[in-house]
């Protein structure tokens, strides 16, 4: 039988993107297809986790024996985690969160009229932030994608989060990040990091899960 590191551990993972609503037919997301996020809650079940994943609207099969919730706004994403936080050992977001939801969602479809539209946004909650800051969170990995300053503005979500890691991801990078099979990561946490080379979503996210165990054992144990 394959090693269970995670055996009796209950790890929290957010994936995809958010959806938010303009008006009854109408929507803002993004590209994330869930793939990284499935991936990790694949591999943390076979290494003997309780498995929680929290979805946003993917494509995507429920791999075995994990619990999926499914959600489509930012706001669902953070009560659905909250609810489940209290019980989890580690949390791992690799959702894309919508940073911003309309102010006001139109009740009627928006006509067009005139020749310009004019929307108003409101910040949404960020849902890792919230977690990470209660009194006694779970490990927290966060991940984010980058086109610029990878390293820069990786550490910073690190510190201002208050993380225990960050997985960055670079995606001016072919073939790798959103919606692809295959992605690399740079690790970081407050005393060290680790670059994972480029290779299929479904690899990367054992030796991610390697480095995490690692981790939260040192934290754990220190
Ligand atoms: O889904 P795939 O197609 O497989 O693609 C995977 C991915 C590219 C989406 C994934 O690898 C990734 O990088 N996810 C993070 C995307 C991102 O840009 O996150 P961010 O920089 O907006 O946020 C940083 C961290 O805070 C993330 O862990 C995010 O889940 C979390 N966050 C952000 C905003 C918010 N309101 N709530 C959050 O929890």
């Amino acid at each position: 039988a394959p090693a269970q590191p995670l055996q009796g551990k209950h790890v929290l993972i957010t994936a995809g993107p958010t959806r938010e609503s303009l008006d009854p037919v109408r929507f803002i997301s993004n590209h994330s297809s869930g793939k990284m996020g499935f991936a990790i809650a694949q591999q943390a079940r076979a290494m003997g986790a309780q498995v929680s994943l929290v979805a946003g609207p993917v494509a995507l099969a429920t791999p075995p024996g994990v619990n999926r919730i499914n959600v489509e706004t930012a706001e669902q994403m953070l009560e659905a985690v909250m609810s489940i936080t209290p019980e989890c050992d580690i949390f791992i977001a690799t959702a894309a969160v919508a940073d911003y939801r309309a102010a006001d969602v139109a009740e009627n479809k928006i006509k067009k009229n005139a020749d310009e539209l004019t929307l108003t946004f409101t910040k949404n909650p960020d849902i890792l932030k919230a977690v990470a800051n209660l009194p006694s969170p779970p490990f927290c990995v966060g991940f984010a994608a980058e086109s610029q300053n990878v390293e820069a503005y990786a550490k910073r979500k690190l510190t201002e989060k208050k993380l225990d890691m960050i997985a960055a991801n670079d995606i001016t990078l072919a073939g790798l990040g959103f919606n692809s099979d295959a992605n690399a990561l740079q690790l970081f946490w407050p005393e060290g990091s680790r670059n994972l080379s480029p290779q299929p979503k479904t690899d990367l996210a054992i030796e991610l899960l390697n480095v995490v165990i690692e981790r939260y054992q040192h934290k754990t144990t220190h």
